[in-house]
């Protein structure tokens, strides 16, 4: 991508733009006016002077020191009229978590300008010689003392590692500043590379978020605060493929801090420059991304008090546009999201096209952060219906047909298909010729897992990691269910865990299946990256949902092996081989998410009271949301007596 053809603008072309310093936001003539409650947004970019004296910083600021980001949408920026302030005593906060106290408070509705005027020092790196200091990269205050007593009291602190201390060094050394804040980490630091970084030197959204829960459980959340204000940002972009845009309310799969030298040549910016998939190989859009941005909007409020964040209007705003992409009607039968291969972690040609678990344990989890999040009122009251409506449907439908155990395997293995009714067993007609000898054998007695997918007539029986075990972080099986999921892992160790946790899928594709579905991948050959390959990253998704289900054990084991190789082995992306023993074909290595997913499972084995950040319980009531409907719809008729029975098998 060339920035050139993104910001195609000199500061020169928005000199007479009028601005509005409460809003933070450009109002180009004929397309507002003053009393609309919609603007241009703006990442507002930072103005550099590359060389200079102070006068001529003084002199920059007059100028137009703000470079105009291409926008597709209009977007309102808080204001202090219609934003609730929250008292400073964080009510919802998780035990242990700290209070952001009167400096986040005091941001509602006070945006100020995001700049930072730099001029070169002596040795060559710039230094700050004004400042203005926005109010979203503020540290939060010290905790409270009684609060402080009480993290001491829950959580003692224990003697970091070598390995750790390693890992933090490397995190801070990821870290992307914008503008002289940190904004987000870089998906791999390896000097190994030759030059060949692809775009590993950007911040991923997803990448982010084991960055994100380092950062926040170790009591430092202005990183995470500054990058959910920016990404969010971000989203107001237009999304453009040749001469395509689909909707809005997309967020990018990952962004770039450039500089543009500007035509004074003495002077440069730095933009954040997003791609929303179409830079990025095979042109795939991110599906995951807002999901993620919705549930680490929702950790961050647990975890510092600072609820303002997520009142503000222009966070309801992006909420809302995300959830509007979701839950649009479509020509689907089925309340799962349905999307394009490579949408997700998995973003190359894998074949889960269709309705792939990892989406919907996400869009569940993500449905349930906005449903707490959404400010309620008159405007919100058929959103959060829909929202209900969708929980409900969305869990009854995994539940019933993407769960397999062995009973299951057998009733399919007996369906019968070609039924043409409304009360057929084999809704999806699924052929028994599809269950794969290698699941006969496989199978354990005790446990069970979701499958990768559900399609008529096709059933993926692959078992993907993130997909079972965000299901159980965030309720989307059963209690049940979700013990058999870490009964399953206990008893195929060797497969899923081997000598790196944890399996991404399992098993490969070989042969012809991997020559038709990947489409001859030379990087996802059998038994490597996402075709069978180990991702360490893996490994705090896999600690959340074993503590969660009260089995830290469990997480304390797989993050024993981690630890034997992880820093040896250089932090690498991936490792290859049915048991993980290699490091990855093409892994990079110092792979941030790899390091963040480490010390985000030692920082949570260590206060399992805060996995509640990012977890959510079985609601029964959404379960009862649900046999209503099916009771209401007389063509329509559950395999299983009760939809609330799920509740208790
Ligand atoms: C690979 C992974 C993707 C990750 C990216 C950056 O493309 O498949 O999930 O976000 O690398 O690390």
């Amino acid at each position: 991508m060339q920035p050139a053809t993104l910001f195609p603008f000199s500061a020169h072309d928005f000199k007479n733009l009028p601005f509005n310093p409460n809003s933070n936001l450009f109002i180009p003539t004929g397309v507002m006016n003053a009393t609309s409650s919609m603007g241009i947004a703006t990442v507002r970019p930072c103005f550099r002077l590359l060389l200079g004296g102070s006068g001529k910083a003084a002199g920059a600021l007059s100028k137009c020191p703000f470079l105009f980001s291409k926008c597709s949408r209009i977007r309102p920026i808080a204001s202090s009229a219609g934003v609730r302030r929250r008292s400073v005593v964080p009510a919802r906060a998780v035990a242990g978590a700290r209070s952001l106290g009167t400096s986040a408070e005091s941001a509602v509705g006070r945006e100020k300008a995001f700049d930072r005027i730099y001029k070169e020092g002596l040795a060559g790196k710039p230094i700050v010689i004004d400042r203005v200091e926005p109010e979203i990269h503020q540290q939060p205050g010290p905790p409270p003392a009684a609060e402080k007593e009480e993290q001491e009291e829950l959580a003692p602190p224990t003697k970091e590692t070598e390995e750790e201390k390693e890992a933090w060094r490397l995190l801070r050394k990821s870290v992307v500043n914008y503008c002289g804040s940190p904004v987000g980490t870089v998906a791999a630091d390896d000097p190994m590379t030759g030059g060949q970084m692809l775009n590993y030197d950007q911040v991923f959204i997803r990448d982010f978020v084991p960055s994100a829960l380092a950062f926040l459980l170790k009591g430092e959340p202005e990183i995470v605060k500054n990058f959910l204000l920016y990404t969010l940002q971000l989203q107001s972009w237009e999304k453009t493929v040749d001469c395509y845009s689909p909707g809005q309310g997309l967020m990018p799969a990952s962004f770039k801090v450039q500089t543009i030298p500007s035509s004074d040549e003495n002077e440069a910016y730095e933009v954040l420059d997003p791609d929303f998939g179409e830079s990025a190989i095979g042109r795939v859009a991110p599906v995951d991304s807002g999901l993620w941005w919705i549930i680490l909007l929702r950790a961050y409020g647990k975890i510092s008090g600072d609820y303002a964040l997520q009142e503000r209007v222009d966070v309801q705003t992006g909420i809302r546009l995300i959830l509007n992409l979701c839950l649009t009607d479509g020509f689907d039968m089925f309340p799962t999201l349905l999307v394009t291969d490579g949408s997700c972690m998995i973003d190359r040609r894998m074949g889960i096209h269709g309705h792939p678990l990892e989406i919907q344990s996400l869009f569940y989890s993500a449905l349930r952060c906005s449903r707490e999040m959404i400010t309620s009122n008159e405007g919100s009251k058929n959103l959060i219906l829909s929202i209900n409506n969708r929980l409900s449907a969305l869990s009854f439908h995994i539940r019933e047909y993407y769960w397999v155990d062995i009973k299951k395997i057998n009733e399919i293995y007996r369906y019968k298909t070609e039924e043409y009714s409304s009360d057929a067993a084999n809704k999806f007609n699924i052929y028994p010729e599809q269950i794969p000898s290698w699941l006969v054998n496989w199978f354990p007695d005790r446990g069970g897992y979701l499958i990768g997918n559900v399609q008529p007539a096709h059933m993926d029986f692959r078992f993907f990691s993130l997909g079972n075990l965000w299901a159980i972080a965030s309720s989307l099986t059963t209690p049940w269910q979700a013990e058999g999921i870490l009964n399953l892992i206990d008893d195929k160790w060797d497969d899923l865990v081997g000598n790196m946790p944890l399996k991404i899928c399992y098993p490969a594709f070989e042969f012809d299946e991997w020559c038709i579905i990947t489409g001859s991948d030379p990087k996802n050959t059998p038994w490597s990256y996402h075709n069978g390959g180990s991702w360490p990253t893996l490994l705090w998704q896999f600690t959340l949902a074993c503590i969660k289900m009260g089995r830290p054990e469990l997480a304390r084991k797989a993050v024993a092996v981690a630890e034997k190789r992880l820093s040896k082995d250089k932090w690498p992306e991936y490792y290859d081989t049915r048991t993980g023993r290699f490091i990855g074909k093409q892994s990079r290595l110092f792979q941030t998410w790899t390091i963040a997913g480490y010390l985000t499972s030692k920082l949570l084995l260590e206060k399992p009271e805060l996995a509640s950040i990012l977890t959510c319980e079985e609601d029964l009531e959404l379960l009862e949301g649900c046999s209503c409907i099916l009771k209401k719809s007389a063509r329509t008729k559950c395999s299983r007596p009760s939809s609330k029975s799920q509740a208790l098998i």
